[in-house]
């Protein structure tokens, strides 16, 4: 512990939702520009980018799965003191959010893909099994469920990545320091 403009500076996460946090979220961000700058490229370059999409995707649901285990059995830090009740709603509304978004996305994906009867391979290892039988009818409404999931989930890594450069540059609370892995 050590202060900061009369702050108390809370302990940090543990390592292992350190590296998890970032690890999900860099194959998030990266998953989100597979998306969508690569629409317009040629066919086969947009196929090879969306082969490593769905692949990353299903990674990050495995990932997010293993992170929630861990984030029930392992508490969080407390927040920052000085900390307004606002923003401690509004953190644990977006982190919920996160985490719905983090199965619900590739959940989605996984489930249109098996209606469209397009097996998801991971990495040219094993092909996942489908889970719903094939039917265009499902595979036009998740296609339509996992576009307006990926734009929300964008809309949030934006909001977080604000409230983040917020509390480091004009609050000084240093919660950043809270997920530094380094
Ligand atoms: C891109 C996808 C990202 C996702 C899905 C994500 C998700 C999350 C979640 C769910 C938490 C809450 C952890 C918990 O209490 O269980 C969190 C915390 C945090 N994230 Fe992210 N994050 C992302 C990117 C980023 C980026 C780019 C930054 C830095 C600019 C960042 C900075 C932080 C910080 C500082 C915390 C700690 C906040 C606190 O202690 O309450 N995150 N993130
Ligand atoms: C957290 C993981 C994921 C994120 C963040 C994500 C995000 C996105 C986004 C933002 C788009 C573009 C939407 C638009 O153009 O408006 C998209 C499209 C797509 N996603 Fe995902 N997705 C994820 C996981 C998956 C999974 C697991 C699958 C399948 C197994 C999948 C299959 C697709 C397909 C086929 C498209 C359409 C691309 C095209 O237009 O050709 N996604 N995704």
């Amino acid at each position: 512990m050590a202060t900061n403009a009369g702050t108390t500076i809370d302990p940090r996460y543990t390592k292992v939702a350190i590296w998890l946090h970032w690890l999900i979220g860099l194959a998030v961000i990266v998953n989100i520009g597979l998306a969508m700058l690569t629409e317009d490229m040629p066919r086969e370059a947009h196929r090879a980018a969306m082969g490593v999409h769905k692949a990353l995707g299903m990674a990050i649901l495995a990932l997010t799965l293993l992170r929630i285990l861990w984030r029930l059995t392992h508490k969080a830090p407390p927040l920052p003191a000085g900390m307004r009740g606002w923003e401690r709603w509004t953190s644990r509304l977006v982190h919920f959010l996160f985490y719905a978004l983090l199965i619900l996305l590739p959940l989605s994906g996984w489930v249109w893909m098996s209606a469209a009867d397009r097996p998801i391979d991971f990495f040219g290892l094993f092909t996942f099994p489908s889970i719903v039988a094939p039917s265009k009818a499902v595979a036009d409404v998740l296609h339509d469920r996992h576009e307006t999931l990926g734009l929300l989930m964008l809309g949030l890594v934006l909001f977080h990545v604000l409230a983040a450069l917020k509390h480091q540059l004009v609050d000084g609370d240093r919660l950043f320091a809270r997920m530094n892995p380094f």
